[in-house]
């Protein structure tokens, strides 16, 4: 297959395995290409892609923005709270108005679930989701399984827990959707509140003791508690909730194997795991980050060769 089979990418759900391939192998070409002293090709010099985020982030704008660079494509940045959104102006009409320059793609982040899918069908353009509310982080799920990839030389048969507020996590949905598409073996594990109820129909176990979710697994994806979604308190403490499923380097190293440390980031040091953890060398938080450029080039890339078809 040389071609993605969705014209947007507004979720892991939306994807087959072939183009989870497709994506990694082109990633593979870019990750090449971006190690050189020239870290830039002509491929997208006819392609202007508008970035629009209404929520804040650090690394999921700033690798797309490079991303979209290295493949010399023409860049908007859009910053809600800098815009006339302030204003009252919607959604639509804001795209819109940015697609009348002469815009061929969107990359959005938005606080509300389903915001990508609800763009896709009301304007003529490529969206790629980059974070909807509690929904998906497609972009951030295929990095991870790319990270792991390249760690541990595939996906399919691993072992992987996700740990911590999988509840609001649009990471973790994305990669259960990720994980289970690449026949990857897939735990949960935090507090019961923050474990959604239908969440074994996706073909994931839940593991309440987080020794026993670490001693099974080759992956630990470590999640951040999203304070910023929590109407309500979900756990006694931070401190009792770091004592359960925070990941020290003594728990660690009481293992009797090597396990792999991920983190989307950002990172609540000492509450999800502490700085000894993060940047211990079973860690790949920070090649994660460096493969998301990659990755980020690779879905542009596939996504724009539909649009000059
Ligand atoms: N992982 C991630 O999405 O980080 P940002 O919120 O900084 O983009």
């Amino acid at each position: 297959m040389s071609e993605l089979s969705v014209n947007h990418l507004l979720g892991i759900k939306y994807l087959k395995e072939s183009d989870i391939q497709l994506i990694f192998e082109t990633a593979d070409h870019f990750k090449e290409v971006i190690n050189r002293s020239i870290k830039k090709v002509p491929s997208l010099r006819d392609i202007t892609i508008a970035n629009i985020f209404f929520e804040n982030s650090t690394r999921t704008k700033l690798s797309f923005e490079l991303a979209e660079k290295r493949l010399s494509a023409d860049v908007l940045n859009f910053s809600a709270s800098q815009s006339s959104v302030k204003k009252g102006e919607t959604l639509i009409d804001t795209v819109n108005n940015i697609l009348s320059m002469k815009v061929d793609m969107v990359v959005m982040r938005h606080p509300n679930p389903g915001a990508g899918i609800f763009l896709s069908k009301h304007v003529k353009a490529s969206i790629v989701n980059a974070g909807d509310g509690a929904h998906e982080h497609p972009t951030q799920a295929l990095l991870d399984s790319y990270s792991i990839r390249e760690k541990l030389g595939d996906v399919a048969g691993k072992n992987v827990v996700i740990v911590g507020d999988i509840l609001h996590s649009r990471v973790a949905l994305s990669n259960i959707f990720a994980l289970k598409l690449q026949g990857a073996n897939v735990k949960v594990c935090g507090p019961k509140t923050l474990i959604p109820k239908y969440i074994e129909s996706l073909g994931v176990q839940v593991e309440m003791n987080l020794r026993k979710a670490l001693e099974w697994c080759d992956v630990a994806n470590m999640l951040r508690i999203q304070n910023e979604r929590l109407d309500i308190s979900y756990f006694p403490t931070t401190r009792e909730y770091t004592q359960q499923f925070g990941v020290n380097k003594a728990l660690l190293d009481s293992l009797a194997k090597e396990i792999v440390i991920m983190h989307p980031g950002p990172i609540n040091r000492g509450v999800e795991i502490t700085s000894d953890v993060a940047d211990s060398k079973q860690s790949i938080i920070l090649n994660q980050v460096e493969n998301g450029v990659a990755i980020r080039m690779a879905v542009i890339y596939l996504l724009a060769s539909k649009i000059k078809q």
